[in-house]
């Protein structure tokens, strides 16, 4: 699916940081990036205060604060904390602080609604259906994430086409299912892309992916993945599932 599968090597090999292993010019790279800011900057333009950045923290998320930074555009960025990300996930908040003078604001669940949850499904709810890993999912993600989106009518997302089937004709920008722009402006970049700009322009990114996740969410939810696997294979790996958590309606096919 991606140059991912092909390009790694054995964990632990000295070449394994993650720009060392995919950052790559390719082809059309500047002109991806140029579209990247343009999208952006219309964003800005037609919503304005309305328009919100989703970080996941992960690398795709980084190049896009990277990007509204250096464009000069104050686009407010948020997360979802669910309580269960890794603290290298975290430790992304300072450093977009430090690096950009942006402050990301925290969106969490509801404590109780959280306490309750693991009150009556357990730690290990979302290994054990993929019923109770969605309800895992509606109460961690979704919920807070509606509270994120309330007073917006647009949100930056780092979707990629690359990143699995599911996504493949993702747009620039969507409508969200719910009323709101979606706006995608690395909808056409490769991982190699990705790289490249974090390599070229120093972008500060999430450790856990020189220790191959590629693709990182919650940390009982993600592991590295083998050579050869797909992009998204570390996320839910144990379920046959399109992997969607519901933060992307118009994305989820199962
Ligand atoms: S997920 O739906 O499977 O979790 P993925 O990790 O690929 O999605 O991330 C895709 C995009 O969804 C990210 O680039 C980001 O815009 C948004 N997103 C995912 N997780 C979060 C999060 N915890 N907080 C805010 N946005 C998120
Ligand atoms: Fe719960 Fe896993 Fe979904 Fe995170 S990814 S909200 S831990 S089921």
């Amino acid at each position: 699916m991606s140059d991912f599968a092909t390009l790694s090597p054995l964990p632990g090999s000295p070449a394994s940081t993650a720009i060392a292993l995919y950052a790559r010019h390719t082809a059309g790279h500047e002109e991806r990036v140029a579209t990247a800011r343009r999208v952006l900057r219309q964003a800005h333009e037609q919503h304005g205060a309305g328009l919100l950045q989703s970080s996941s923290l992960g690398v795709e998320d980084m190049v896009i604060t990277a990007l509204l930074a250096q464009e000069g555009l104050p686009t407010d960025i948020a997360t979802l904390d669910t309580g269960a990300l890794h603290p290298q996930t975290l430790a992304l908040l300072p450093a977009i602080e430090a690096r950009w003078g942006r402050r990301v604001t925290v969106f969490a669940p509801a404590q109780e609604a959280v306490l309750s949850f693991v009150r009556d499904h357990g730690e290990r709810a979302m290994y054990e259906s993929i019923e109770l890993r969605k309800a895992c999912c509606g109460v961690r993600k979704l919920e807070p994430l509606s509270r994120m989106l309330a007073a917006r009518s647009a949100w930056i997302t780092g979707l990629r086409r690359e990143q699995s089937a599911n996504r493949a004709d993702v747009p620039h920008v969507e409508p969200d299912g719910q009323g709101r722009d979606k706006i995608n402006p690395l909808a056409d970049w490769s991982w190699a892309d990705v790289w490249h700009f974090v390599q070229t322009h120093d972008v500060p990114y999430n450790a856990l992916h020189d220790e191959f996740m590629p693709s990182i969410g919650c940390a009982p939810c993600t592991r590295a993945i083998a050579v050869g696997e797909d992009f998204r294979a570390g996320r839910w790996w144990w379920e046959e599932s399109a992997k969607e958590c519901g933060l992307h309606q118009t994305h989820h096919k199962n």
